[in-house]
């Protein structure tokens, strides 16, 4: 995997760029000596109503474990991402709006921006919503998205964002477990040429948990819905009745921001929490820092707002920093596959931020699509959600970028709340498939599986031994599920969930995850989760889910199913069985691939060797190891006999 090829830092880059080398080597130092004063200080980019002078209170230790950032600070998020700026940019665009049609696109200036958030704030205020109520936001890609998020941090509700394609099920679990008692949606979702019943989907959630009293309707496609009266209300109307002027609620530093929901290892989804102060605050910095971001550039980050990735550098960090978010509503490949470098041309993009996923399926199609498109006003490209394959990392470099642009390989989780290892343009040499070097202030440690800390160029997993602002507060509604994921594994530590490799030069290579978590697409997806979808069906005895090498996705789904008896394993079941997981959690969850297993391995005491099962999904047959502890060791050569059906 490892690729010694040094990219060094450009001149120009070296020049320009907001932090070079020895301000890069200066702040870590800064954050390490005094990182109160180091945070004060930082944090002055924000607008406080109330400014902090309590900055950091932090401990990871069980008996009296806290996370607190500028504890006593009051600010406000909206005002910090529209208010401030209206003085002098309220003609500039906010929001570059390019629709799933090349043909539908709208640029919202901050002063509409304003206007807009202040109508849908009004509406919820009408609605009841008031400071610390649950929204749940079920949305397209459309302006609308981030008027909601905006438009709750104005009065201090607390948003939760559900990705557009979670199935009605998944949106149930998520609506129940924070109580919300509103909903917005749309009518219909539009992505590719293809709809997505948005608000059916809302009914039949509905259906299934109790509590929602109103759904807000905002009008995408037109189609015509279903209403539930007493309940649904059409968002147009409400805002129309409305005033387009609401104050900004005082909100202290540590008071919810938002949840989102994301896959663990064990379990239901957790619903992640992010606090005001400390949350914005790491978005709009490291938003400024990895892209070296100047306000008023074009800043493309392609994450749907569902994910955490659309929440901080498509909404918050961008828009903190007076900054024109593009916000893309369609794919990479409708109406053809040159369409992300067409946007570019379209919209002047001067800094790309996308996954490895989306570049590995465009690489593909070869590089004509790409060199059709001029991408002159690209500056620096960006990648998040997994790994990238250095020939991945190449194309990028040389087709997209034409070996002018940096590359950043930007490491970081739900739980983060913003990006924590990344090359700096301006300061960072890159090696293609390394994240390189932490953030300023963020401390990591490699350990072994006993929790040793492993020095020098080596392998281990990846702990952050220190707080900083953006870290997730709790999970919500269950502190000690928080403490036992995170700070159980090697105490006093944060634990990533990642194995990591260091090198000769103290560089990170993230390689993967290390728990039953698999990332598919740079999604993340629970194995339990898959595997409890699975035996619902009725004709699933058992079920393990382990994760195996895809081109295109990184990580596929791979699933052993153990029929009931008398149940004959056929073609169409598999099919079946497919479409009953996309139906139960949505299509990100689908195997990719389902192998009937008489028998799973397991020991003596029931637990699922999954390490086997790896393996063999892996096709990587020569070293399953001793299988001599388990219960039936028949069971495995039955499985490897059977591999290369699949
Ligand atoms: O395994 C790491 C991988 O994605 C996981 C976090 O997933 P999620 O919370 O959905 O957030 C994705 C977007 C930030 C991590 O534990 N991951 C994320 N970025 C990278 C990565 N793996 C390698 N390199 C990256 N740049």
């Amino acid at each position: 995997m490892s690729d010694p090829t040094l990219y060094p830092v450009s001149p120009e880059w070296a020049e320009r760029a907001l932090m070079d080398k020895a301000g890069y080597g200066a702040a870590r130092q800064q954050a390490q000596q005094g990182p109160d004063a180091f945070w004060a200080q930082a944090a002055t980019r924000l607008d406080w109503i109330t400014a902090p002078t309590v900055i950091k209170n932090v401990s990871f230790d069980r008996a009296d474990f806290r996370i607190r950032w500028f504890e006593d600070g009051v600010l406000n998020v909206a005002w910090n991402c529209i208010d401030r700026h209206l003085p002098t940019r309220r003609d500039q665009t906010a929001i570059l709006w390019e629709g799933d049609e090349p043909t539908d696109s709208r640029a919202i200036t901050y002063g509409e921006l304003h206007g807009q958030v202040c109508r849908m704030a009004n509406v919820l205020k009408a609605q009841g919503v008031k400071k610390g109520d649950r929204v749940t936001l079920y949305l397209p890609m459309i302006p609308e998205a981030a008027y909601a998020m905006l438009a709750c941090a104005r009065i201090g509700a607390v948003h939760s964002v559900v990705f557009g394609g979670f199935s009605p099920d998944s949106l149930a679990g998520r609506i129940e477990d924070c109580a919300s008692r509103i909903v917005i949606t749309a009518d219909e979702g539009l992505r590719g040429g293809k709809t997505i019943p948005l608000k059916a989907n809302v009914d039949a959630a509905l259906e299934r948990v109790s509590g929602v009293e109103t759904v807000l309707v905002i009008r995408r496609t037109g189609a015509d819905v279903a209403m539930v009266a007493g309940r649904d209300v059409a968002y147009a109307e409400a805002a129309a009745g409305v005033s387009d002027d609401c104050p900004c609620e005082p909100m202290n530093a540590e008071d919810p921001l938002f949840i989102l929901y994301t896959s663990g290892s064990t379990g239901k989804p957790k619903g992640v929490l992010h606090t005001t102060g400390g949350y914005l605050f790491w978005a709009s910095w490291t938003h400024e820092l990895v892209f070296d971001y100047r306000p008023g550039e074009v800043f493309w980050c392609t994450a749907d707002v569902g994910w955490v990735t659309g929440h901080s550098y498509v909404v918050y960090g961008p828009l903190a920093n007076a900054g024109t978010t593009l916000m893309f509503e369609g794919v990479p490949n409708y109406p053809t596959v040159s369409r992300f470098w067409e946007v570019v041309d379209k919209h002047k993009v001067e800094i790309f931020y996308t996954a490895p996923t989306a570049l590995r399926a465009l690489m593909r199609e070869g590089d004509e699509p790409v060199k059709s498109t001029s991408r002159a006003s690209l500056r620096l490209l960006g990648s998040v959600g997994e790994p990238i394959n250095p020939e991945a990392w190449r194309w990028y470099h040389e087709v997209v970028g034409e070996g002018r642009l940096p590359i950043v390989d930007t490491w970081w989780q739900t739980e983060t709340g913003g990006i924590l290892v990344s090359p700096l343009p301006g300061a960072t040499d890159l090696k293609p498939g390394s994240a390189t070097l932490p953030l300023p202030g963020v401390e990591l440690q490699l350990v072994d599986a006993e929790g040793q800390v492993l020095e020098g160029a080596t392998s281990g997993n990846l702990v952050i031994t220190d707080s900083w602002p953006g870290q997730m507060r709790t999970v919500y509604g269950d502190d000690q599920r928080f403490f036992d994921t995170y700070f159980s594994a090697y105490p006093g530590k944060y634990f990533t969930g990642d194995g990591c490799r260091r090198d000769e030069d103290g560089y990170y290579w993230i390689t993967g995850r290390v728990d039953d978590v698999i990332n598919v697409s740079g999604h993340r997806m629970g194995t339990a989760e898959v595997e409890s979808a699975l035996v619902l069906h009725d004709d699933v005895a058992e079920a393990a889910v382990v994760g195996f090498p895809h081109d295109i996705k990184g990580q596929g789904i791979y699933a052993y199913v153990t029929l009931n008896k008398g149940v004959e394993a056929h073609d169409d079941l598999k099919k079946a069985l497919v479409a009953h997981v996309r139906k139960e959690i949505g299509p990100i969850a689908a195997p990719d691939a389902i192998h009937w297993a008489p028998g799973l391995p397991k020991t003596r005491s029931g637990k699922i060797m999954r390490r086997i099962l790896r393996k063999i999904a892996e096709n990587d047959l020569t070293s399953l190891g001793d299988t001599s502890t388990l219960a039936d060791p028949g069971v495995v050569d039955d499985l490897v006999k059977t591999r290369a059906q699949h």
